[in-house]
């Protein structure tokens, strides 16, 4: 068993507090990024603690970082028309991009139609793989939400995507509906530049103490493991109070 692996958390009081230093650690990385190349490649995902940061970075830095040299790329999404109010990209439109000074090129959701989940997932992997270099994507950031099952992205526990290593992109199939997602693998996650997992609320609490422990596919946030100092937790107390016990 190798060295434990030691995690990079920052606690905060509330959800809120959380959204907002994840907003401005966001920005701050983006700052840094741009000022030494052209383009910065960001992968957002669906989910209630992802939207609210979209929303402050709506809100108060939609002029806070030249955003038409930012790419937007989607860690997952529900196989559900592009109008369905489950679309992970309706929800990222409606809470972010809609009000950032974008041009849709820079753009890159996930198709959803007229596919099939597995077509989808081929042309999305086609698009990343004219984007990056060979073996793997390295998005700039990810920010990724967890499920109190300890999934991220669309990668379930002990579901059949947590293996497709060979692949960037696959089709995840999900407990509740829509059970059929398209979702990023963990090989293309992990090689991104840097990770942040925004985890609150209690019922987060048992899976966030798994997440910390070694790799368990029951677990799959405890799989990502983009290397050291490339993780930032962003959790609230609620979340955290099992961390350590
Ligand atoms: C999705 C998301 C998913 C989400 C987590 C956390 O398609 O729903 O990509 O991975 O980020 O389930 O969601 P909450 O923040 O709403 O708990």
């Amino acid at each position: 068993m190798g060295e434990p692996v030691k995690h990079d958390v920052r606690i905060f009081a509330t959800g809120e507090e959380v959204s907002r230093a994840a907003a401005l650690s966001l920005i701050d990385r983006i700052k840094q990024s741009l000022g030494k190349k052209n383009s910065f490649s960001l992968v957002l995902s669906g989910g209630q603690t992802p939207k609210r940061v979209y929303e402050i970075l709506a809100a108060e830095f939609h002029k806070a970082v030249p955003w038409s040299r930012v790419s937007f790329y989607m860690g997952d999404e529900r196989f559900v028309p592009p109008d369905d109010p489950r679309s992970n990209f309706k929800m990222i439109k409606e809470s972010l991009l809609n009000y950032l000074p974008i041009s849709q090129k820079n753009v890159y959701p996930m198709p959803t139609s007229p596919c099939t989940p597995e077509e989808a997932a081929t042309s999305y992997e086609k698009l990343l793989r004219s984007h990056f270099e060979y073996p793997l994507p390295n998005f700039d950031l990810a920010l990724l939400g967890m499920g109190a099952d300890g999934h991220t992205a669309s990668l379930f526990p002990n579901s059949a995507a947590l293996d497709d290593s060979g692949k960037w992109v696959t089709v995840g199939q999900a407990p509740v509906e829509p059970r059929t997602r398209l979702t990023l693998t963990l090989a293309a996650i992990n090689n991104s530049e840097w990770i942040f997992f925004l985890v609150t609320g209690k019922e987060k609490a048992r899976a966030l103490k798994f997440a910390f422990g070694d790799i368990n596919p029951d677990f799959p946030a405890s799989m990502v493991r983009p290397g050291s100092e490339k993780l930032i937790w962003w959790v609230d107390e609620s979340a955290s109070s099992l961390l350590g016990k």
